[in-house]
């Protein structure tokens, strides 16, 4: 395959998804009624571009990113990721998924753990997928801060200690700190965009 129709395919494609909830049974023996979370959304993303989802609240953008990352079991419809299904996929296969999709949350403190220093929370995603030994963890993280505009002292201190834009880029920080030439491909971000990247 040419270079130039990789670059025509789309990094991600949507096509019909949708997710349902049961709501509460209305009684013994009739009809559970639904709530429609998403309902039939489709759309492509190419390598380098930036969707943004608008709507009114509750019209589905959040439960979207959450299928998207295969945090939610969709109930119909088909999401690929660089040609791949992802709908289909195994435990494992999600796990890999994981060093490919990054979320950054809408409430950088409610995603922090308290308990953690900064230099431990972006350990964390080099820790679960075994990247590096201890020292180059720490190293790494620490050149992060740098990246996001914070001093590497940062790395020493609990999330209560960092104002509200400082979190915030922790959490742009955490999402990117498996971003490797050949690894990091998008990251979704609750409340802005859904921003997909080229290598860097
Ligand atoms: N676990 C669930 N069980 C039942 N209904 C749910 C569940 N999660 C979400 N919903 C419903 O699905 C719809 C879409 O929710 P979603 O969180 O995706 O909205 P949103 O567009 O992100 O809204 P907001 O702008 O307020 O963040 C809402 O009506 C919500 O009440
Ligand atoms: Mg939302």
């Amino acid at each position: 395959m040419s270079i130039s129709s990789l670059e025509r395919e789309p990094l991600v494609a949507i096509d019909r998804l949708t997710k349902r909830y049961p709501a509460a049974a209305t009684g013994f023996g009739k009809p559970k009624a639904w709530v429609n979370a998403v309902n039939g959304v489709s759309f492509e993303i190419r390598s380098g571009e930036t969707l943004g989802l608008v709507g009114e609240s509750g019209c589905g953008k959040s439960t979207t990113g959450q299928l998207l990352a295969r945090l939610l079991e969709p109930t119909s419809g088909s999401i690929r990721f660089r040609g791949r299904e992802l709908t289909t996929l195994r435990a494992r296969e999600v796990r890999e998924l994981r060093k490919h999709i990054q979320l950054i949350f809408q409430d950088p403190y409610a995603s922090l753990n308290p308990r953690h220093t900064i230099g431990s929370i972006l350990e964390e995603p080099l820790r679960v997928h075994r990247i590096g030994s201890r020292a180059e963890r720490r190293q790494q993280a620490r050149d992060m801060l740098e990246t996001v505009g914070l001093d590497r002292s940062y790395a020493a201190r609990y999330p209560h200690e960092l104002s509200g834009g400082q979190r915030q880029r922790i959490g742009i920080a955490r999402a990117l700190m498996l971003a490797r030439p050949s690894s990091w491909r998008m990251s979704l971000c609750p409340r802005l965009t859904c921003r997909c990247s080229r290598k860097f």
